[in-house]
């Protein structure tokens, strides 16, 4: 790439360097996975590395917090060893550290920034801050410029939809890096969260998402009707408000949950339920297709409704954002985005519409650090470094 000149302070002395391509290491660890990756210059993928703690979790069909802050300690060291090591790197050779200052749990978070602002200090490297959420949107950008598109129309609308997190933002590019506005979100739980809830009420593990979008392919998606409201409201917010009486455009979750529950209880689903338990019980490391194999067609044919409503649900809502919008781009990503059927009704109803819609790979749809070295490098380029005090937050907002 060209050569440019980037300005900034790396621990009170200013940075002036000019730089060509550039190395940057990038570290995740807001939740369960403990990430390191290195990317050259936003647009190329050097190496990728991802400690899942899933059989640490698994048993408890969710993410114990203090368990994955323990996790992340044991872990951080030699993943980045080796994130460096498959790039050919060095701690001296690398041109900045990035790291997720937030959303996410509290402690697992603070494992990965105290790591990565010792690590910035030890190698005298600048240190930046991404937002975890930019991170996600930063997954689909990188893997389009390494296929060589870097071209995007915009306005672009990115549905950012995961455990954690349902949002909506409109994306746009500027001089000095990225601007984000967010135009909807969930009102309780997030969609990926309503999938490991209802995995773990149907005993089907964690995490949930995966096994229900295997399963759901074995049963009939119209044999439940679960009903979704619209969401629709002007942003009365004057605060939030970017236009008069902007629309937005909400999600929720938590019900279709809670009428899951009921179905099962009204269908005398617990001894089906307490058999497979049973039979998983002696399975020390269950594949989805141990799970098929001990499933009736009752739950086939709920998880399959299931799904398709979610599915059904996030892909009429973002599609009629995009509208009001008038987007002229879709990015869908984050741990959900990975989902078959999910991935292939965007595909069909984006097409006839006439929208381009892009995903993330399934390896860069679920949370790793790829994704926060790209997302750093415009802010690199604008010398944005965070400061030697910077703590993480867990509730960091983006837009
Ligand atoms: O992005 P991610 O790794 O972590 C968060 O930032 O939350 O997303 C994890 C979420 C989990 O809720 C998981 O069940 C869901 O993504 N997920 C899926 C699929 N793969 C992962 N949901 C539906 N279908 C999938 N194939
Ligand atoms: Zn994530």
């Amino acid at each position: 790439m060209d050569e440019v000149i980037v300005f900034g302070v790396v621990r009170n002395t200013p940075y002036n360097k000019t730089v060509g391509d550039t190395y940057i290491l990038g570290i995740e660890s807001s939740c369960d996975e403990t990430a390191a990756a290195v990317v050259r210059s936003g647009e190329e993928l050097i190496s990728n590395v991802v400690y899942s703690q899933i059989p640490t979790h698994h048993p408890y069909g969710g993410v114990v917090p203090e368990l994955a802050s323990r996790e992340h300690l044991r872990a951080i060291v030699p993943v980045v060893r080796k994130a460096l090591e498959d790039a050919g790197k060095t701690y001296e050779s690398i041109d900045a550290v990035a790291v997720t200052q937030g959303p996410g749990l509290a402690g697992s978070l603070l494992v990965g920034l105290s790591y990565a602002k010792a690590l910035a200090f030890a190698a005298d490297k600048p240190l930046i801050a991404v937002n975890h959420l930019e991170g996600h949107i930063h997954a689909v950008l990188l893997e389009e410029r390494q296929n060589g598109n870097s071209e995007l129309q915009f306005p672009v609308l990115a549905l950012v939809v995961s455990g954690g997190h349902t949002h909506l933002y409109l994306a746009e590019r500027h001089d000095s890096g990225w601007t984000y506005r967010n135009i909807g979100h969930t009102r309780d739980d997030a969609a990926g969260e309503a999938f490991d809830k209802v995995a773990k009420l149907l005993d089907l593990g964690y995490p949930g998402g995966p096994v229900i979008d295997f399963l759901a392919r074995h049963g009939n998606p119209q044999a439940v009707k679960f009903p979704f409201a619209q969401i629709k409201h002007r942003d009365r917010n004057p605060q939030n408000r970017h236009s008069p009486d902007e629309l937005r455009t909400d999600f929720s979750y938590s019900g279709i949950k809670t009428a899951v529950l009921r179905y099962v209880e009204v269908n005398n689903m617990a001894a089906s339920i307490a058999r497979r338990r049973e039979v998983m019980k002696g399975i020390s490391k269950p594949k989805p297709e141990d799970y098929l194999a001990h499933c009736d067609r009752q739950t086939l044919d709920l998880v399959a409704s299931f799904q398709r409503a979610i599915v059904n649900d996030l892909v009429d809502k973002t599609l009629s954002a995009a509208v009001d919008h008038a987007a002229a781009t879709m990015l869908v990503t984050g741990g959900v985005a990975a989902n078959s059927e999910l991935r292939a009704t965007f595909e069909a109803r984006a097409a006839s519409d006439g929208l381009p819609v892009l995903f993330p790979s399934r390896k860069l749809s679920t949370d790793n650090a790829a994704m926060i070295a790209a997302a750093a490098y415009p802010r690199f380029l604008a010398g944005e470094f965070a400061p030697p005090d910077i703590s993480s937050d867990a509730a960091l907002r983006l837009g």
